[in-house]
């Protein structure tokens, strides 16, 4: 006998449910790999066209794992948290080398692989092959939260273990897959973070938060994110007209990508003497710079900082000494190297044509 949640889920499922994403029902392991890795940190709506495009680009785990990292990274350009990129290298190497080119079909093989933790693991071990673990993400607690009534914060040990209970214990064995996406989909279109739709809900009558009037109290959450202040202060040095940029390296956001002289700061400067300025003064004044315009200051919203920023463009008479990591590429090459959201966001008010966008 199913338990009544599961029943009503999947009941909900078959009446209601008229989600469509272009890897439902997707069978090929290393599709719903791709798939559940964008969707880690990424709206389905923001993802969709990442997946086609990696899909086209790379149709199996062997032409990702050949293909050239800043290809790879190019395509993923815009999307945010850039390790998921790395990992998703990494992953495919290791499918192509380790486990000649085959996805793995069970359970702790595909957990060891890099960037691949029990949620994702999860979602291809039951929707691949069918096999009996039930994801547990943000979404899946709010819907058995409010569902069982669940009080205690779902980020405190209790409070996750008394989720991955219920997950374990509602998840329907025969049907993994399909259960799974169907509290995927149900977290998104009914039983939603603001403004759940608890009027039309076919679960509300059995629903503890609903009967205690609590839906919009669940779940409790412990911790709040603490978002920190950047100051990002891009120069683009222009000699000859060539521009500078470098690779990002280190645990740092941006991992990989590519930026100009960076000139980072904990909190606005005013009025900046950028000749005096510690980070700048050598090179600036050593190579004749001259700035040329200063553009608008830009923000970015990420999930645990506030970006802010400007591009300040200057011109040098001499070769410019901004370290050796910096090379100089014409305007027409800018195109072919991944670079940070902000940065894109800024060229393109500028008007320099990237092909990508
Ligand atoms: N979020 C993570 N995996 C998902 C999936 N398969 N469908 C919809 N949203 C998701």
């Amino acid at each position: 006998m199913l338990p009544l949640f599961t029943k009503r889920l999947l009941h909900w499922n078959k009446k209601e449910n008229q989600r469509e994403m272009p890897w439902k029902g997707e069978k090929d392991p290393y599709r719903i790999w791709l798939s559940e890795i964008i969707l880690q940190q990424t709206r389905v709506e923001q993802g969709w066209n990442y997946y086609l495009k990696f899909i086209a680009a790379f149709p199996s785990v062997a032409h990702l794992a050949g293909a050239s990292e800043t290809k790879v990274f190019k395509l993923w350009e815009g999307l945010g948290y850039y390790s998921r990129c790395k990992n998703l290298i990494a992953a495919a190497r290791i499918i192509d080398k380790e486990f000649g080119g085959r996805f793995p079909n069970q359970y702790e093989e595909i957990l060891s692989l890099p960037g691949i933790g029990p949620y994702t693991a999860a979602a291809i071990a039951s929707f691949a092959y069918n096999l009996p673990y039930a994801v547990v993400d943000g979404n899946v607690q709010r819907v058995l939260a409010r569902y069982a009534g669940i009080t205690i914060a779902v980020d405190s040990a209790p409070g996750r273990t008394a989720v991955n209970n219920l997950a374990v214990e509602w998840l329907d064995k025969k049907r993994p897959g399909e259960y799974n996406q169907a509290i995927m989909d149900f977290g998104a279109l009914v039983c939603k973070p603001k403004s759940p739709a608890c009027s039309e809900c076919m679960l509300k009558n059995s629903c503890r938060a609903y009967q205690l009037k609590r839906v919009a109290e669940l779940p409790v959450r412990q911790k709040k994110i603490v978002k920190k202040s950047r100051w990002l202060y891009y120069f683009l040095v222009w000699h000859q007209n060539q521009v500078y940029i470098r690779k990002r390296t280190g645990e740092d956001i941006w991992q990989n990508l590519h930026e100009f002289f960076l000139v980072e700061e904990a909190r606005p400067l005013s009025k900046p003497n950028w000749h005096n300025h510690p980070s700048v003064s050598t090179w600036f004044n050593r190579s004749g710079a001259a700035v040329t315009a200063v553009s608008k200051l830009y923000t970015r919203q990420l999930t645990h900082q506030t970006l802010h920023g400007q591009f300040i463009e200057v011109t040098t008479e001499t070769t410019p000494s901004l370290g050796a990591e910096f090379k100089a590429i014409p305007l027409s090459e800018l195109d072919r190297y991944p670079f940070p959201k902000f940065i894109i966001t800024y060229l393109q008010e500028k008007n320099v044509n990237l092909s990508q966008h």
